[in-house]
């Protein structure tokens, strides 16, 4: 007898989450917090130098209004992306008495964001999280989207869930600590995503391009804004990434694989920037992308000061395979997402391996990162 039933998720609860962004808002975020009334404890997540700068001083916050919190940090740096770090976070959590009321507090850059996300995903089988990104790169990208994971010495982030956030508080502020090599990195996502999906975006990024700057908190909160209602707009159209998400990965095909045979010497918005940069070059070759817009492209990332030529590959085992080890390629032959045009990209093209060398090949002479 044929037996046949149904597990209906319709009636899930309301996943919806605020994202909040604002100058000063890290003040606000314990009240925040505490109005919920829905969490009995609080485990604030850090890195060691976000803690020094931020992390200290919002767990004060915390105590000020009442809440029970616990501060919890691993040494800064996408090298702690890995399951020993999860384990170690997941030993003192427990060993604290975390419990499934319990909230997580991701406050730091996208290294802290995608590690406590996957630790609040898998402990206890779930517990809920807050993202409080405090680079600019994970402001305007890796804090939206519920993208959590970590990095496997087979390749970048291949361990991981989707895992969405109960908020997200962005306060423009606290990027005035940061290094400026780190606040371009973040330049490089707000490019991709501008370039991807918003000509108009691309455009003011174009005319704003010289005033844009870690310390203009009206500018910035403006571009965040754009850039996150972007993003969010494709998550809630494709959660799971089974579509037009794919489009947010321009740059990145190369971008990964370049990560990963500089040794993670190359900081992921660099290796975007240049993937962002040799992934055009491949659509201008294939006859999508015109030159013009190439040229635009490059300009603009170019102004804000990323490198765009491809450094020598020491590691050419290391590239290939995580490029073809890259999870978002089926088989060995890698698909990428190319630009059409400004503001629009293509996904799903698969490209031949000589038009990937050929790519590859565009000022490798000059020496881009130290
Ligand atoms: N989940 C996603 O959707 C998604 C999207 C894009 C990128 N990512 C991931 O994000 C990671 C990169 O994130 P990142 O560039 O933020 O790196 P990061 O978290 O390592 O931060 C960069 C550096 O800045 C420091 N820092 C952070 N905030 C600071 C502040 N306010 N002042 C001074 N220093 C500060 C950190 O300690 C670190 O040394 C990569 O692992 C990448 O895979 C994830
Ligand atoms: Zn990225």
């Amino acid at each position: 007898m044929k037996r046949e039933l149904t597990l209906n998720l319709n009636q899930q609860t309301d996943r919806s989450y605020r994202i909040d962004i604002r100058p000063g808002l890290m003040e606000r975020v314990p009240a925040l917090i505490a109005q919920t009334r829905r969490y009995e404890r609080v485990y604030l997540i850090t890195d060691s130098n976000v803690e020094r700068l931020h992390g200290r001083k919002l767990l004060r916050r915390l105590f000020d209004v009442g809440i029970e919190a616990i501060l919890l940090s691993f040494l800064a740096g996408e090298a702690s992306k890995n399951p020993a770090t999860v384990l170690a976070l997941q030993t003192q959590l427990l060993k604290a008495g975390i419990r499934r009321n319990s909230l997580l507090v991701a406050l730091g850059g996208g290294v802290v964001g995608d590690l406590a996300g996957f630790v609040a995903a898998t402990i206890l089988r779930g517990v809920a999280y807050i993202q409080i990104p405090t680079t600019l790169l994970a402001q305007v990208d890796s804090s939206v989207g519920g993208k959590v994971g970590i990095d496997h010495r087979l390749g970048k982030n291949l361990i991981g869930a989707f895992h969405q956030p109960a908020a997200v508080f962005i306060d423009p502020n606290v990027l005035a600590t940061l290094p400026q090599k780190e606040f371009r990195n973040g330049l490089a996502e707000v490019v991709k995503i501008a370039a991807a999906l918003d000509r108009k975006f691309f455009e003011f990024l174009e005319w704003k391009a010289a005033r844009i700057s870690k310390t203009d908190q009206n500018l910035l909160a403006d571009i965040i804004f754009r850039a996150v209602a972007l993003k969010a707009g494709v998550v809630e159209t494709d959660e799971h990434e089974s579509g037009l998400r794919k489009a947010l990965n321009l740059g990145h095909t190369l971008g990964h694989a370049l990560e990963a045979a500089s040794g993670f010497t190359l900081k992921h918005g660099e290796a975007v920037s240049i993937g962002l940069a040799a992934e055009a070059r491949i659509a201008m070759r294939i006859g999508c992308l015109k030159e013009k817009d190439y040229k635009r492209l490059v300009g603009l990332l170019r102004l804000f000061g990323l490198p765009t030529t491809v450094p020598p590959i020491r590691n050419k085992a290391r590239f290939f395979s995580a490029l073809t080890s890259d999870k978002k390629s089926e088989k060995d032959n890698p698909r990428f997402v190319l630009l059409g045009g400004i503001g629009r990209s293509l996904i799903g093209v698969n490209v031949p391996f000589p038009f990937i060398e050929e790519s590859l090949q565009h000022g490798s002479t000059q020496r881009v990162w130290r």
